[in-house]
């Protein structure tokens, strides 16, 4: 999996990032230490991306957030800081959710950010009991064999004009490869063939690191 912008490589992508928004120190900080991961880094969203997504928190004013897949934090800090709003995010590992916890603290966010140590789905299955219409944003970032409940849930869970972000949905060019056919790759092209198709809602595709859908409840 790459978190670059498809098509943007070598020195444009260099370009792109000097002149297409401007990275907090901390979230910098946050994407170092994730490094220090090693291969694991690379579930992390591109700068980018968390620039496009704390623009769209602005632009919404949005307050109430879910966020399915968290990992070390970067995507919910990078919302947090972008606004007034409360985090709910939802994660299995708590390796990975410590380093987030460590940042969030550092940046005077982590009263807003409500972590979940749980299946996702389980995690939306408790919010359906009393959070239904509740949320103005939804990410998705986690196990995409659950891509379609997450999505199922995020629709009930959103407010009407509420946004579902879908990461990953162009996964690294796999999709267009009729070779692969395995359950991550057949999960991502059968949810967005749904999407598409679903007429309870809007859609826009954009190409940002490995591509993110924009999926608006009607
Ligand atoms: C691509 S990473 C998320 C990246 C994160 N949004 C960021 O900005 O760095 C995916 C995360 O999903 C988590 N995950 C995997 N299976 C999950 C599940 N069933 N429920 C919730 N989270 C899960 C993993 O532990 C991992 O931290």
């Amino acid at each position: 999996m790459s978190n670059k912008t498809i098509g943007l490589d070598g020195a444009l992508y260099d370009y792109y990032c000097s002149v297409a928004f401007r990275e907090a120190d901390i979230l910098k900080e946050l994407r170092a230490e994730t490094t220090k991961l090693g291969g694991p880094s690379a579930m992390q969203i591109g700068p980018e991306q968390g620039a496009f997504m704390a623009m769209l928190v602005k632009l919404m004013g949005a307050r109430h957030i879910l966020e399915i897949g968290t990992f070390t934090g970067y995507s919910a800090l990078a919302m947090a800081l972008a606004g007034d709003v409360q985090i709910i995010a939802a994660d299995v590992s708590k390796e990975w959710t410590d380093v987030a916890r460590r940042f969030w603290s550092k940046a005077g966010v982590a009263s807003r950010v409500d972590l979940r140590l749980a299946p996702g789905t389980e995690t939306i299955a408790a919010l359906l009991k009393d959070k239904s219409g509740h949320f103005d944003l939804m990410f998705i970032d986690a196990d995409k064999s659950s891509y379609d409940t997450y999505y199922e849930g995020g629709l009930k869970l959103l407010r009407s004009g509420g946004l579902m972000l879908i990461d990953n949905v162009l996964w690294d060019g796999k999709l267009v490869d009729p070779t692969v056919n395995d359950e991550d790759s057949s999960a991502l092209r059968a949810l967005n063939a749904k999407i598409v198709a679903d007429t309870r809602v809007e859609i826009c595709m954009v190409p940002i690191c490995d591509g993110l859908s924009m999926v608006r409840k009607k």
